[in-house]
Order: structure tokens, then sequence, then C-alpha cells
């Protein structure tokens, strides 16, 4: 696959377009000629961010999807395929997260967030995937981790476990393409804080798995950690897409778009390598720590 990925023409599905750095992947896609599926559970939002493409110029369809439902991803791969024949790339992005202390987060914290996070993306992989490769074109899958799938932050527990799933899927997901086929590859999306939805993700909460008990003081201590840390990002939903879409053109595995976290990588497989007990990871990143009171 030495030849660059074109994106001209080809056919792009994205689930949670309806905000943050989905929506920003269905702007760079279309500004590059794509023609879009864009699926997520905020009817409202999705409905507009079709609707704001479509007055460009853009070939777009809309399909409410929850990803944690497989059927709904397999209704999603069916409406793509019914629609523009092809997929070429697929962004198994929609994600959400809860914080506080592991033992306290609740057993609706951890059918949520593993449900968006690690399901969404399996069925994303399960549902297109079998398509990508009978189409015998060249298609790519980017799955969105994060850097929290790299490193184990305190206070993150469910989400940092659901990330580091990810990362591990998509990584088995590289080696397995390879071994069948050199027209379809994947990459890894793991960005650290940028301001998004993501700060607010409970909006999106489905009523049964809502908690019954007000949050702890470790889970109001971790959301204002992650609204401060989301706060303090500099760059843009839109430099993730263009770094994301280089990625792809390119072919490259690893989507790092913030560099500067690489030191606290290094120091986790450092404390790995050498069985020294694990560094906090905030250590290096003092500013956007919130402890518990
Ligand atoms: N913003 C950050 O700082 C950051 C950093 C690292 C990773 N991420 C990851 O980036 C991805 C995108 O998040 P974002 O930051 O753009 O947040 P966002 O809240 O702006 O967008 C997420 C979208 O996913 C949708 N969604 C939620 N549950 C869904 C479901 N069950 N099915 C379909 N769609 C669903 C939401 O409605 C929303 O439109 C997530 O996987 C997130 O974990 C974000």
């Amino acid at each position: 696959m030495s030849e660059p990925f074109e994106f001209d023409g080809r056919v792009a599905v994205i689930t949670g377009a309806a905000s943050g750095f989905g929506r920003a992947f269905a702007q760079q896609a279309a500004a590059l000629g794509m023609k879009l599926v864009l699926a997520d559970v905020d009817q409202g939002l999705l409905d507009e961010t079709v609707n704001a493409l479509r007055e460009g110029g853009t070939q777009v369809i809309g399909v409410r999807t929850d990803v944690r439902d497989a059927a709904q991803v397999d209704a999603l791969a069916k409406a793509a395929l019914d629609t523009y024949g092809k997929v070429h790339l697929l962004f198994n992005n929609a994600g959400v997260g809860t914080g506080g202390f592991v033992w306290e987060s609740s057993a609706k914290d951890w059918d949520w967030v593993f449900g968006v996070n690690v399901m969404g993306v399996a069925n994303g992989v399960r549902s297109f995937t079998p398509a990508m490769l009978t189409q015998g074109e060249r298609a790519h899958i980017v799955n969105t981790a994060s850097v929290a799938g790299l490193l184990s932050p305190p206070a993150m527990g469910v989400y940092n476990a659901s990330k580091h799933a990810v990362v591990s899927l998509t990584e088995t997901l590289y080696h397995d393409l390879k071994n069948v086929t050199d027209k379809v590859s994947c990459s890894l999306l793991c960005p650290a804080f940028v301001s998004t939805g993501i700060a607010n993700a409970g909006r999106s909460r489905p009523d049964d798995l809502r908690n019954d008990a007000p949050p702890t003081r470790s889970q109001q201590a971790a959301d204002l950690q992650l609204q401060r840390a989301v706060r303090s990002g500099k760059l843009t939903p839109g430099d993730v897409a263009k770094a994301t879409f280089d990625a792809v053109r390119e072919g490259r595995f690893y989507i790092l778009t913030h560099p500067q976290i690489l030191p606290s990588v290094k120091l986790r497989h450092e404390d790995i390598e050498t069985l020294r007990n694990p560094t906090d990871p905030l250590s290096l990143k003092p500013e956007v720590r919130q402890a518990p009171q």
C-alpha cells in the first residue's frame, strides 16, 4: 500500500458524527469530496450536521444509530451499502466517559461506557470489515481511542479501561488485516484533551443506565478535572481531523495529536520494563489535577 489513500468520490461512515471530532471528520471528509454516512444517537444534532453539509453540496445521509446495539450498527452498514454500494473509510468514533475512583463506579457506569466505547468499536469492525474486504478496493478504519488508552491516569478507571481495550482491539485488527489483505488497513487515534462535548457526555446517557445515587466526591472532583483539562486544550477538533486524514493518506497507524504526552507513555513503558511501581501520569501535568476533597 505505497500509494497515498484517495478520498475524492469515496464513501466515509462516521459514528458520533453530530459533535466534536466526529463532526470535524465529516467536515474534513466533505471538503475532500467524499460521500458521507453520518451516525449518532443524538437525532437533533445529527439532522443539523447533515443539513449543513448538504447545503454545502455534499452527498450525505444521516442514520440515527446507537453503536452499543449490534443490530443498529448492522443496519447502519446496510444503509451505507444500499445508498452508495461501497464503504472506503470508517470512523468508529462515538465515545463517552465517567470519572471517579474505580470502586465507586457503578455497574451502570461500566455498562454504559463499555457499551459505547468498546462494543461500539467492536460492532463497527464486525459490521463493516467483511464488505470492505470483498469490495476489492482500498479501505481504511480509524478507531478513536485516547491517550487514556496508553496511560492510566487516576480517577478515570472505567474510561481508561475502555480505551485500553480500543488500543488492543485496533492493534490486533492491524495484524489480522495484514494477514489477509494489502488493500484494507486501520489507524488508531489517541488524542489528549480537546474542547468538544466530551465533558458533558452524560447528555446522551440512556435513562435506564443513569445512576440513582448522587455523585461521590471523587466523581465530582474527576468531573471538575475533566472540564478544566478539556478547556485547557489548545488544538481544535478541526486540527485533530486534519492530523487524522493526513495519517490515513500516508497509511500511518498511530495518530498521536499531542506528542507532549510521549514522555508519560515512555515513563509507563519504563515502569513495566523495569518492574517499577506505576508512576502517576498526571505528575507530569499538575495543572489538570483536581484532587478529590
Ligand atoms: N475531546 C477530548 O478531549 C477527547 C480526547 C481523547 C479521546 N476522545 C474521544 O473522541 C471521541 C469523540 O468524542 P468527542 O470528544 O468529539 O465528544 P463529543 O461529546 O463532542 O462527541 C461524541 C458524540 O458521540 C455521540 N454518542 C454518544 N453515545 C453514542 C452512542 N451510543 N451511539 C452513537 N453515538 C453516540 C454523542 O451524541 C456525540 O455526538 C470519543 O471516543 C472520545 O472518547 C476525546
